[in-house]
């Protein structure tokens, strides 16, 4: 089986037991879960069902925290398109970190990124994305007084000595080795993990005292902070920890796309679509586990393990037993695909219609988000 996870592509039905081995990464079991419960009360969703699987040095995190050393979380945005509901999952759970253990957040918005990776967009698009992204990030809910957005290009004067003696220690060897780059490939692209790099320290610099960084985001991104782990403890800072998820799989499924594209519209659902391009998109592209006809579906049962509906109520129905008897309905032929569906356009429209609100709001709330420093 073919799969390729890299931070600018994912290809295939994503093995992640596979990519612990490969990554090198551990997966969070029982005994962590337990110990992130001493904290949280219950545990997220996302935790109870796998979703975030993996980490590395979370056990530290924890340790310094139960010290009285506390963390801080920091993860990211590339703009480069509407922000779709894959986007949203770590976020949902970094919000979830934030409330859980009263922590600062630092937000990257490395807007020179997909321009540098990305043949099709412009640096003006990219501007405007950066913009449209901002207030959706702000739409999660974060803590305002404890949030801080760094954008690339306006704190260039705060990252750029930074990220010089990052890239100092790393050689275009390692970095063609981690994300596969070739001769061809421009210069920006081979400096750009340096900037990455950046914020998993930058608060350590700016309260010239060294804090634990955590940092919760999609496996695809492990490379750069595989590298970064490598160069921090040699400028004297700590090695980033961090918290993995696997990706929300494509309208078309997972064995059509591993994670959810923002550039194939058909695969995606977008935070500003509304209830009846919703609608629309589900009931025509989202990949069913159904059987061809009703009687064979009621004889022989749907298989939830492949149908894109029941994989995203596992992302976005919070209720366990709700989520079972939808599970045993379905596997059952009780329950249809067509009414698999409906429960999940019903769920994900009364999701966006709230951010869809808070995402209004954000547009006077951009200002006070923006690290002052
Ligand atoms: N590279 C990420 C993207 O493509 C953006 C990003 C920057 C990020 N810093 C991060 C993601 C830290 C997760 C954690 O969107």
């Amino acid at each position: 089986m073919s799969q390729k996870v890299t931070p600018w592509e994912v290809k295939g039905n994503v093995d992640y037991d596979r990519l612990i081995k490969e990554f090198g990464v551990s997966k969070i079991d029982k005994k962590i879960l337990t110990r992130i419960q001493k904290h949280s009360k219950t545990l997220h969703p996302f935790l109870r069902r796998g979703i975030f699987f993996a980490h590395r040095d979370l056990t530290f995190i924890l340790d310094e925290f139960e010290k009285g050393n506390k963390f801080f979380l920091y993860t990211g945005r590339s703009p480069s398109g509407n922000v779709h509901i894959g986007h949203m999952i770590p976020w949902i759970f970094t919000k979830w970190l934030q409330d859980v253990f009263n922590v600062e957040l630092y937000f990257q918005f490395p807007d020179e990124e997909k321009y540098l990776f990305k043949n099709n967009l412009s640096w003006e698009d990219s501007q405007k994305y950066l913009h449209e992204n901002m207030l959706d990030v702000i739409a999660v809910g974060f803590d305002p007084k404890k949030t801080h957005f760094i954008i690339d290009t306006k704190h260039a004067n705060l990252l750029y000595p930074e990220a010089v003696k990052v890239a100092k220690k790393i050689t275009f060897s390692t970095i063609k080795a981690a994300f596969g780059l070739k001769e061809d490939s421009n210069i920006g692209q081979i400096f750009y993990t340096a900037m990455q790099a950046v914020p998993a320290f930058l608060p350590s610099v700016l309260k010239k005292k060294e804090i634990p960084c955590l940092i919760p985001h999609a496996i695809d991104q492990d490379g750069h902070f595989r590298v970064s782990r490598d160069v921090l403890p040699k400028l004297g800072h700590y090695k980033p920890a961090s918290i993995q998820c696997r990706f929300l799989p494509g309208l078309g499924g997972m064995h059509a796309d591993g994670k959810m594209s923002a550039s194939e519209e058909n695969t995606a659902i977008y935070m500003i679509d509304d209830p009846a391009t919703v609608k629309k998109k589900i009931n025509k592209y989202a990949f069913s586990g159904g059987q061809a006809t009703v009687e064979e579906h009621r004889k022989k049962g749907g298989n939830p393990e492949v149908d894109v509906a029941y994989q995203w109520l596992m992302f976005f129905e919070k209720d366990d037993k709700r989520l079972e008897k939808i599970y045993q309905d379905y596997k059952s032929g009780k329950l249809l695909s067509g009414e698999l569906k409906a429960i999940l356009i019903e769920k994900l429209n009364v999701f966006l219609a709230e951010h869809q609100k808070k995402r209004e709001k954000a547009k006077k709330q951009i200002d006070s988000f923006i690290l002052k420093a």
